[in-house]
C-alpha cells in the first residue's frame, strides 16, 4: 500500500520536475523503517539530510548573513569616506608641530639651548638709569647712597668688587658669612640677582630674583656706578 502511494507521489512530484523533491521523498522512504523520531533524526543526520527545504533554507540564511556583512562593510566605508570629506585633514608640508625653535640662538654661537648672552656682552649694552629704576624693589631692604645704613640687608654702596658678606656689623646669614673669600664681580652679582637662593643656598635675602638678563645687566652696571671710583666692567 505504502509503496504504491509513494510511487504515486513520486510520479506527481516528477511532473513538477523538481529533483530535490524527489530526493526528499526517497529519503523519507529510507527513514520509514526507523520508528522513533530520534532514530530517524540520527539516520537522517548520517545520510546527510540534504533535503530540498533544508538546503534552500541554509542557502537563504547564508545569503542573509553575507548580505548583512557586506552591507555593514559598505556602510562603514561610506561613513569613513563621508567623514574624510567633512573633516578633511589639512596636511602640513612638514609633519609635526612647529615649536619655537632655539636654533637661532645656537647658531648665534651660544652653547646652551636657552642661551643667555654672557654678562660682559650684556654689560656693553647696559643702561645705568634703567638699572637704578629696577632697584626700586631693593630699596625696602637696602640703601644705595654713600654712608647709607644697613637695613634688612646690608648697604650696597661700593658693593661691586666688595667681598661677599663683608659689611662689618651686619648680621649675615651663615651661608653668606662663609663666602667672604669671594668678591661681588659682575658674574657673581648677575648670578645672585638671577636667583639669590640658587647662588647662595641658605641666604636670608627674601627676593625672588630678576628674570630678565638685560635688566640684571642694567642693575649690575648701576651697582658698579655706586662708588667713588667705579671699577672697569668686563669687556666682551
Ligand atoms: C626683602 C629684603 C631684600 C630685598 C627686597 C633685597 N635684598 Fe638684597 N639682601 C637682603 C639681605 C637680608 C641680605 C643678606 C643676605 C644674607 O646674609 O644671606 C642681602 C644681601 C644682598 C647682597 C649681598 C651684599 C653683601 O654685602 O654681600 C646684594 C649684592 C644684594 N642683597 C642686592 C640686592 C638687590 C640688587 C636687590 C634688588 C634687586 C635686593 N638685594 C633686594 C635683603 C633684601
Amino acid at each position: 500500500m505504502k509503496t504504491g502511494g509513494g510511487k504515486k507521489s513520486q510520479r506527481v512530484r516528477a511532473y513538477t520536475s523538481c529533483n530535490e523533491a524527489r530526493k526528499a521523498v526517497k529519503q523519507r522512504r529510507k527513514l520509514e523503517p526507523f520508528k522513533t523520531p530520534a532514530k530517524r533524526y540520527l539516520v537522517s543526520r548520517a545520510l546527510g539530510r540534504g533535503g530540498h527545504q533544508g538546503s534552500d533554507t541554509m542557502n537563504i540564511e547564508a545569503n542573509k548573513i553575507a548580505g548583512a556583512v557586506l552591507s555593514t562593510l559598505l556602510v562603514v566605508m561610506g561613513l569613513n569616506m563621508t567623514a574624510g570629506i567633512v573633516f578633511a585633514p589639512r596636511k602640513p608640508a612638514v609633519s609635526g608641530f612647529e615649536l619655537p625653535s632655539e636654533e637661532p640662538a645656537a647658531a648665534g654661537g651660544a652653547a646652551a639651548a636657552v642661551a643667555e648672552e654672557p654678562i660682559a656682552v650684556r654689560l656693553a649694552k647696559a643702561d645705568i638709569a634703567k638699572g637704578e629704576k629696577a632697584t626700586a624693589a631693593c630699596k625696602a631692604c637696602h640703601t644705595f647712597d654713600k654712608g647709607g645704613a644697613n637695613k634688612v640687608g646690608p648697604h650696597l654702596f661700593d658693593v661691586y668688587g666688595r667681598n661677599e658678606g663683608s659689611v662689618a656689623g651686619f648680621g649675615y646669614s651663615a651661608a653668606m658669612k662663609g663666602r667672604t673669600d669671594k668678591a661681588w664681580d659682575a658674574d657673581a652679582l648677575d648670578h645672585f640677582l638671577k636667583n639669590p637662593k640658587a647662588y647662595v643656598p641658605g641666604t636670608i635675602m627674601a627676593f625672588a630674583g630678576i628674570a630678565k638678563p638685560e635688566t640684571r645687566a642694567d642693575v649690575v652696571a648701576y651697582l658698579n656706578s655706586l662708588a667713588d671710583a667705579p671699577k672697569p666692567l668686563p669687556k666682551p
